[in-house]
């Protein structure tokens, strides 16, 4: 708990210096006493910390506020933060879409966003209050002025109404405000849309700046007048206005503020479909906003378990000796889901599974398992280092990537190409190329309409070297940390079953966190990222050249993958995928992606009592004998040679070719997960049989 502790200070720390955002002295708690009364809260929440200063002057806009990113995710997400006060208490949420709305008519919309029978009505409204609307086209740059203006009118409403409250009459007054633009658009839309905010806000203050100084001259005019007899027919001052049409004009600007104004962009991918396109949307944006300015969203990133990676690797000497090749026999990244593209085609069928998650939800976390110690946790450090991971990968071949397309994704509706190649399920092994990993595969697997929903790392290890013979048999370790549902950590270890008899067995020893933090929910990713956002910590956020450095590795594959015309093999919804990714699988030692690399097997028939003296160990090493099946996919993969690793040597093992693969009762018991929802898909994919790797 105490390096937990550390680490959340020292990212406090360097999260406070790297912002220019001082509203106040120390980063407050949330827990304190609002006098404002406008939200309730709960103990849970009292507990919770905030990176973001209360009083901070923050606006947020929404460009696309009409849309579904922003609709079901965004917006609640802002609410969420905000009923629980980790907001700053004064936020202005500003909409910005086509929709012809008033501000009126978006709090409506806000109204069934956010809407749930269990919250209270008053703390909606209090939200809703706080919401603006301005509507317009994305090429309309008096829209973007009506914006600002509208933003700038809010903003020095409640710059005045800070200085008069009692609660910040003993502080200092503020010198910044926070904007933060959340692009809920198509990025082909970003770099246009920060041209017009800029451009815009430049004429806007420009004008202000103008009318500032004409009043300036006006009141000094005035006074002059003043101390003159007033001429005949002299009117009051609204006859004055009305003759000066620059003041009319001028009558609608916002007045001047004091406040320096910070602007922070989020960005949500796809950030291109491969290295060209991405960087020359990196150069467009580079023209209008720096890489200071810029959060680029992968909302793993801001996942617990994601995040506790960091802990788990340098706070615990017992990982810090084992993460290498010596140690490593594969790493997996695996996210299922056991939905198809529910109504997302559209934005799917363009991009498939290998730009929507591989390329940057499954390298992310790639990076952060094999990166090396940062030198602090702050953004700069973590970045630099996840870097050097991906600069360290070879591009991805194509032959160590299998693609599929379920059953049925061609009659989804919002899947417009009825010839559509677009891959659903991708199985892709790359290869790190530095001291600590080479020769260890990083598998990434990812896949729609499959058996279960869940996201897990698997770091799988060599079988125990120089084992004793009783023991040769034994099943390799293996650390899952399971990102969601159920976010967990578990250790598979083979440990001696209690009783008279000498069997060994593998264990899992688990860190559910349901049950260890129960008194806590554990925060959304996008909670945590938009505070981060307002904290000016990009240390979750994906860099520029991290964004180029990842294409680098997947276009190659993508664009062969494309020009070869491969098409997807078609795997049955609800299933484990196409059965030739157990042969990519194979093809490293594996029997198969997932789970278990040796897995305890359970004998069909109980075992003949043992000879008193003999060892009894009860890990079966026969199997039945293979039978064909026409369902399987490719033919017997071929001979492949595994490497295993003593600490002191490494030892090539040659593989037999696997057989046809046979049905075989794997006893997961303890050590696995309960079976699967959907039903077993043994039927299509039969299990193969692990590897026996211990002769080495
Ligand atoms: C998104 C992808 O980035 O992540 C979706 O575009 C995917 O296709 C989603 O379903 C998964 O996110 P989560 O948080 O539900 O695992």
């Amino acid at each position: 708990m105490t390096s937990v502790a550390n680490w959340a200070s020292q990212r406090r720390n360097s999260v406070r210096a790297g912002s220019s955002q001082r509203l106040t002295p120390t980063v407050e708690k949330n827990s304190d006493s609002d006098d404002d009364g406008s939200a309730s809260t709960t103990s849970e929440d009292h507990a919770a910390f905030s990176p973001v200063p209360r009083d901070m002057l923050a606006t947020i806009v929404i460009l696309g506020a009409d849309g579904n990113l922003s609709s079901k995710k965004i917006l609640p997400t802002l609410y969420s933060l905000w009923r629980r006060r980790l907001l700053p208490r004064d936020v202005l949420v500003v909409g910005f879409a086509r929709q012809d709305w008033t501000s009126e008519r978006f709090r409506k919309h806000v109204f069934k966003c956010i809407y749930h029978p269990s919250m209270p009505q008053a703390e909606r409204k209090e939200f809703q209050e706080r919401c603006h609307y301005q509507s317009g086209q994305f090429n309309e740059p008096d829209k973007f002025r009506a914006l600002l203006s509208l933003m700038a009118h809010e903003e020095a409403r409640r710059y005045q109404e800070r200085l008069r409250a009692p609660l910040f009459a003993a502080r200092v007054a503020p010198t910044t405000q926070v904007r933060m633009y959340y692009m809920a658009v198509p990025p082909f839309l970003y770099a246009d849309i920060a041209r017009h905010l800029r451009v815009e806000a430049a004429r806007l203050t420009a004008d202000i700046d103008a009318a500032a100084a004409a009043a300036a001259v006006g009141a000094g005019a005035e006074q002059t007048a003043a101390a003159a007899p007033a001429p005949a027919g002299a009117t009051t001052n609204g006859a004055t206005a009305e003759a000066s049409p620059t003041l009319a004009a001028t009558a609608a600007l916002p007045p001047p503020t004091p406040l320096r104004t910070e602007e922070r962009f989020v960005l949500e991918k796809p950030f291109g479909r491969d290295t060209d396109s991405c960087a020359a949307l990196l150069s467009q944006l580079q023209k209008q906003i720096t890489e200071e300015e810029i959060y680029r969203i992968d909302h793993y990133l801001g996942k617990e378990l994601v995040m506790n990676l960091l802990v788990l690797r340098f706070a615990n000497v017992c990982f810090q000796g084992v993460w290498d090749r010596q140690h490593v026999k594969a790493v997996q990244v695996i996210f299922k889901e056991d939905f198809g593209t529910a109504g997302r085609g559209g934005y799917f069928d363009e991009y498939g599974i290998i730009r929507d998650v591989l390329q940057n939800h499954l390298l992310q976390v790639l990076a952060l398992v094999a990166m090396e110690q940062p030198l602090s946790f702050s953004a700069e450090h973590i970045r630099a280092e996840k870097l050097k991971v991906l600069h360290a990968c070879r591009p991805l071949s194509t032959d160590d990537v299998v693609t599929g397309q379920y059953a049925g994704y061609l009659d989804d509706p919002s899947v417009e190409n009825k010839q559509s190649r677009t891959e659903t399920f991708a199985a892709a092994v790359l290869h790190i190329n530095n001291p600590r990993w080479a020769g260890v595969p990083f598998v990434l697997k990812a896949g729609k309409a499959l058996t279960d929903s869940k996201a897990e790392v698997r770091v799988q290890f060599h079988a125990v070297p120089g084992a004793v013979s009783a023991l040769a048999s034994c099943a390799a370790n293996e650390l899952v940390i399971r990102v969601q549902p159920e976010e967990l950590i578990y250790w598979k270890v083979n440990n001696k079953v209690p009783g008279l008899h000498f069997e060994v067995q593998q264990q899992r020893m688990d860190l559910l966190y349901s049950s260890k933090f129960f008194e806590r929910k554990l925060p959304e990713a996008y909670e945590r990222l938009l505070l981060e956002v307002l904290a000016a910590d990009h240390s979750h956020f994906v860099s520029g050249e991290e964004l180029v450095a990842s294409w680098q590795i997947f276009t190659p594959a993508l664009q062969a993958l494309h020009a070869s015309r491969r098409v997807p093999e078609v795997y049955p919804f609800g299933s484990r995928g196409p059965p030739s990714a157990d042969a990519l699988a194979h093809k490293y030692g594996i029997t198969k992606f997932g789970g278990g690399l040796t897995p305890y097997v359970k004998k069909e028939v109980p075992p003949a009592p043992p000879a008193a003296h003999s060892s009894p160990m009860s890990v079966a090493k026969k199997r039945p004998s293979p039978k064909p099946s026409p369902k399987l996919g490719p033919a017997t993969p071929p001979r492949a040679t595994a490497t295993t690793s003593t600490p002191t040597s490494a030892t090539a093992v040659t593989v037999p070719p696997l057989p046809e693969p046979a049905i075989l009762p794997v006893h997961v018991g303890a050590a696995d997960a309960p079976p699967p929802l959907m039903p077993k898909p043994s039927e299509e994919l039969p299990s193969l049989r692990p590897l026996d790797l211990s002769g080495a």
